[in-house]
Formats: C-alpha cells, sequence, structure tokens
C-alpha cells in the first residue's frame, strides 16, 4: 500500500523525511543495533542529503552506527570518477558525517564478474540483517533504482540498460548524452520490495504523469514503481507539483 504525504514544497518534505530518518537512525542506536539505509542518488535527494549533514553538525545525529547501500551505479564509471554515485555520495552526504566508510556500500561500476558481485552485493544487504529504510527517486520511465521498463518483483541486482529516456534525463549531468554510460548495476525491484520501509521522493510537475502512474494503474512490469503498491510500508513523499494529477491526494 502506498501512503501519500503532499507537502507545499520540497524544503518541507525533506525536513520531515529527514527527521523520520533521524528517529530511526536514534532508535536503532539506543537498541545497541545498526541502522541499515538504503540511499538514492540524481537531483532529487540532494536537499535530504543537505538536511542530514544539518541534522549531524547543530543536532548531533551520529552515523556511527549506520550501515548504507546505493542503489546503483553507472558501469564503467569508478570511485574517482566525478559522475560516478559513489562519488557523488561521498560529496553528498558521506565526507560530511561520521558514517564507518567501510560501511558504506556502493554497487561496483567496474567490476570484472558483474553477475558475482552483484550477488555479493545481495548477499551483503542480507549479512547486514536487510534494509531497514530504502530511499527512492522516481525515474520518468517509472524506474526506480535502474529497474527500467519491464522489470517486476523477480528482478534482483544485476546489469540493466538505461532507457534512452533516463539518459537524456540524466544527460545535464554529464554535460553531454553521449557521455552517460548505457549500462549500470542496480538493486532489482525485487530487492527493494525486501525493504522494511521505502520512502519515494518526487519534486516537481515533470514527476507527476509518473507518480499517478505509480500510484493509480494496476501494478505492471510496464511501470517498475507501480510494484511499490505491493508493498505493506511504503510512503510517497511529494511536493504539490508532483502530486498534481493525482485523483486522491
Ligand atoms: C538514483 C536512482 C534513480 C533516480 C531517478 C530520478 O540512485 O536510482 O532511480 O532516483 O532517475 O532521478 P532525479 O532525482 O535526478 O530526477
Amino acid at each position: 500500500m502506498i501512503r501519500l504525504h503532499v507537502h507545499p514544497d520540497k524544503a518541507t518534505a525533506v525536513r520531515a523525511v529527514a527527521a523520520d530518518i533521524a528517529a530511526l537512525v536514534r532508535a536503532r542506536a539506543a537498541e545497541g543495533r545498526r541502522a541499515v539505509l538504503g540511499l538514492a542518488t540524481g537531483s532529487t535527494p540532494i536537499p535530504l542529503y543537505a538536511e542530514l549533514v544539518r541534522l549531524h553538525r547543530e543536532e548531533g545525529l551520529s552515523f556511527r552506527g549506520v550501515t548504507t547501500f546505493n542503489l546503483d551505479e553507472y558501469s564503467g564509471l569508478g570511485p574517482d570518477h566525478d559522475q560516478s554515485y559513489r562519488w557523488f555520495m561521498q560529496r553528498q552526504l558521506f565526507d560530511h558525517v561520521d558514517v564507518v566508510p567501510a560501511e558504506t556500500h556502493v554497487p561496483d561500476g567496474l567490476a570484472k564478474d558483474v553477475a558475482g558481485s552483484a550477488a555479493a552485493y545481495e548477499d551483503a544487504i542480507r549479512a547486514a540483517g536487510g534494509i531497514d529504510l530504502q530511499v527512492l527517486g522516481i525515474g520518468r520511465t517509472g524506474h526506480i533504482g535502474f529497474n527500467e521498463p519491464p522489470a517486476g518483483p523477480a528482478t534482483r541486482t544485476r546489469q540493466v540498460h538505461l532507457d534512452e529516456l533516463t539518459r537524456r534525463d540524466n544527460a545535464s549531468f554529464f554535460g553531454d548524452v553521449a557521455k552517460v554510460p548505457h549500462h549500470a548495476v542496480t538493486m532489482g525491484v525485487g530487492t527493494i520490495l525486501d525493504c522494511r520501509r521505502v520512502v519515494l521522493l518526487a519534486w516537481g510537475e515533470g514527476k507527476a504523469d509518473i507518480v499517478r502512474r505509480s500510484v493509480e494503474d494496476a501494478p505492471s512490469d510496464d511501470c517498475p514503481a507501480s510494484w511499490l503498491q505491493r508493498h505493506a510500508a511504503c510512503d510517497f513523499v511529494l511536493d504539490a507539483p508532483a502530486a498534481a494529477k493525482l485523483a486522491r491526494r
């Protein structure tokens, strides 16, 4: 079931999500257990990471007991490439908080044995006890992680081919669409559905159509995000423009 949370703007929305994450991290610390966070990249979560950094600096939120798993990585880009998702995470979050570097995981975009590395990623998530809360954005193709349509609940971490719409949408980061990789390694829809909580963020009118399809159309591999309707604890946190086409709010 998808619970909808519509905020007037993304600043208000990310404060609510960051407070939720902080409560989880503190509750796990109080229990003496690690909190396991699933993280996303792209433009959507940037203000969320800024707010988490602020909570660390100003309100003493510690990430020492946090383990992280990112959704995806571009194939062919190493951690030192300024468009790799490892680089993104270091600059947006990890370099600014007290997370233990060895407790941060991003799929290996350079792995020679891609299938073996993907299976090891799934094993590492299981060994950590599973993901407590997974942050997601959504692509205009309906992708979550980089699960382009068609993709459904049977999919696990693997290499995928990126849709041309996704490559064009991400071209601004690279400066030129020709530089955007054609492949990525991503957690599967099934991997995401296994997370105990899922929080999908979407901002702006450009996401309104795909948000509506994900929430209101019957779940289908043609819109991988629609499978989140089958998750027991999934929140869509939206700003007003991203929610504008929903029948119910
Ligand atoms: C990123 C990811 C993608 C993005 C999606 C939206 O790790 O998995 O699903 O969340 O492409 O990207 P933005 O936020 O740039 O609109």
